[in-house]
């Protein structure tokens, strides 16, 4: 029998505020929940370091989070969920999601002969997309594409900028070459760009999978009975360096102001 407990939080990490983009969607429909995420700003971009390095930053976050006695860590992050989660996934005991794996499924029921994936280096290279949605669907073709300048784009407040918009423009126009019918947006910093994205494609040619991942995530915790039971919505924010430049990149996406937690904490 499960030791897990319905009232406990609910942990996101990430290499920096992408996973926000998770937490507000996972918000949105388990307002009942208290959450903790850790965004381990002292390492990002994660995107461009090995498996070794990944484990390596990813193992004392999880070991943070059985302290805090978390019933389920969402690895609010592709690079992870795609590189590690396979050879940790057995070591803990809370529930585990990984992004790309509990997405798969409802990407592969889409409509489409072509998908196109921006994500991360670590991402593309480990070719987790395409070999999750070819378990359930084999006729969609997956033309993965990494954008090494995104994340800094979005953790550096710079998304405004005409360099910026001309590196984006840039990625966008090779991706288009191959005609893609959807594009997933493979790693959780990418929603932050939504807008300049959609001066140069339409915007509905972009899927963010965060929401589906939140639905997931709320189905299997109401299979194994860990909902949340109280009315609580309490939420702690932790970073492992620049607190500051942390909420300011954030506030493009997330209303932090509102949140009195956040503290710079090293483990
Ligand atoms: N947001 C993460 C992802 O989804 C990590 C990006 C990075 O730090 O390179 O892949």
């Amino acid at each position: 029998m499960s030791t897990l407990k319905n009232n406990s939080p609910i942990a996101f990490f990430d290499s920096g505020v992408g996973g926000l983009t998770v937490l507000d969607k996972v918000k949105k429909i388990l307002p009942n929940e208290n959450f903790i995420f850790y965004g381990d700003t002292a390492h990002v971009p994660y995107g461009d370091k090995s498996k070794e390095q990944l484990i390596e930053y990813a193992r004392p976050i999880l070991k943070f989070f059985e302290q805090k006695g978390c019933k389920a860590v969402v690895m609010a992050c592709n690079t992870t969920s795609s590189v590690i989660y396979d050879t940790i996934k057995n070591d803990y005991d809370f529930r585990l999601y990984p992004i790309v794996q509990s997405v798969a499924k409802i990407l592969s029921s889409l409509k489409v002969d072509k998908l196109g994936v921006f994500a991360t280096k670590a991402t593309i290279e480990s070719g987790a997309y395409q070999k999750e949605i070819s378990k359930y669907n084999k006729s969609i073709k997956v033309y993965g594409q990494y954008c090494p300048h995104w994340v800094n784009i979005v953790e550096n407040n710079k998304i405004s900028t005409k360099e910026a918009e001309d590196i984006i423009k840039n990625d966008v126009d090779k991706m288009l070459k191959n005609s893609p019918e959807k594009i997933v947006l493979g790693c959780t910093h990418y929603p932050y760009l939504t807008k300049v994205l959609s001066k140069f494609a339409p915007e509905d040619l972009f899927i963010d999978p965060a929401a589906d991942f939140a639905k997931f995530i709320k189905e299997d915790l109401e299979k194994n009975n860990l909902l949340s039971v109280r009315n609580a919505g309490k939420e702690e924010i932790f970073v492992s360096s620049e607190p500051v430049k942390f909420k300011k990149a954030a506030g493009i996406f997330y209303k932090l102001s509102s949140q009195p937690i956040l503290k710079e904490l090293q483990i």
